[in-house]
């Protein structure tokens, strides 16, 4: 995944982002900060081809994704597992239902990923909600089903934005744990956020936006 001299603006306004320039290796783990309102959810966005570039080469998996043909960028996506802020669940589906869907839409059986999709929702707290409907629950908790549904396909590359913003340190750490084991499994991981303890919780680099740039720090 590389961005080369890319630069967004969002209509006619002023770039919120510029000459970003960075390379995410498969498999690495990164966090993404910078304060609110600095570009962290647009770059996200930019990275999930939800939006193009306004200049600059986007390149995914090796393609240049800019220039990618419409199935061919669906093909990326089913590659990228995403967190947005905005949760985007299915109401009308039960927890177990929602997780399950990418799985599903990729052709698995029930009996085949039944217990994958169990294991996984017990890990992230909702054993005793996973017949539940997303209406019904918690911020926090439709947080870690988006979470759950992002991780469980097990994707090359793992967009995650302010994902502990709604839950206790506590589960906070669990989430980061969850993040790292699916890294030590060959995820290419991206954390925003704006809160610097999380930061703290794992040691990664830290790419900064600031000003519509990026910058490079060390974790501390
Ligand atoms: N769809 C949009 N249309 C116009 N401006 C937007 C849009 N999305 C975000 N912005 C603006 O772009 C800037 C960066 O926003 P965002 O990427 O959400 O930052 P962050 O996630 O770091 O808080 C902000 O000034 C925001 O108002
Ligand atoms: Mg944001």
């Amino acid at each position: 995944m590389r961005l080369e001299n890319v630069g967004l603006r969002y209509g006619r306004g002023p770039e919120i982002l510029r000459d970003i320039d960075v390379a995410l290796a498969p498999g690495s783990f990164h966090f993404l900060t910078g304060a609110s309102g600095a570009g962290k959810t647009s770059l996200l966005k930019l990275l999930y081809l939800a939006h193009p570039p306004s200049r600059g080469l986007l390149t995914l998996f090796g393609q240049d994704a800019t220039l990618a043909a419409r199935d061919d960028k669906v093909e990326m996506r089913r590659r990228i597992g995403v967190v947005f802020q905005e949760f985007r669940l299915l109401n009308h589906l039960t927890v177990f239902d929602n997780v399950a869907l990418p799985l599903r839409v990729a052709g698995r059986a029930h009996d085949d990923y039944a217990e994958d999709v169990s294991d996984l929702l017990r890990w992230v707290g909702l054993g005793e909600h996973m017949h539940a409907f997303p209406p019904t629950l918690s911020g926090g908790e439709q947080q870690r089903v988006a979470i759950a549904r992002a991780v469980v396909v097990r994707p090359d590359l793992l967009l995650a934005d302010e994902p502990t913003g709604n839950v206790d340190p506590e589960m906070g750490a669990r989430l980061m744990r969850l993040f790292m084991e699916m890294n030590r499994r060959g995820t290419a991981v991206v954390v925003a956020t704006h809160d610097p303890e999380l930061v703290r919780t794992v040691e990664a680099p830290s790419l900064r936006l600031h000003d519509g740039r990026l910058e490079r720090t060390r974790t501390t």
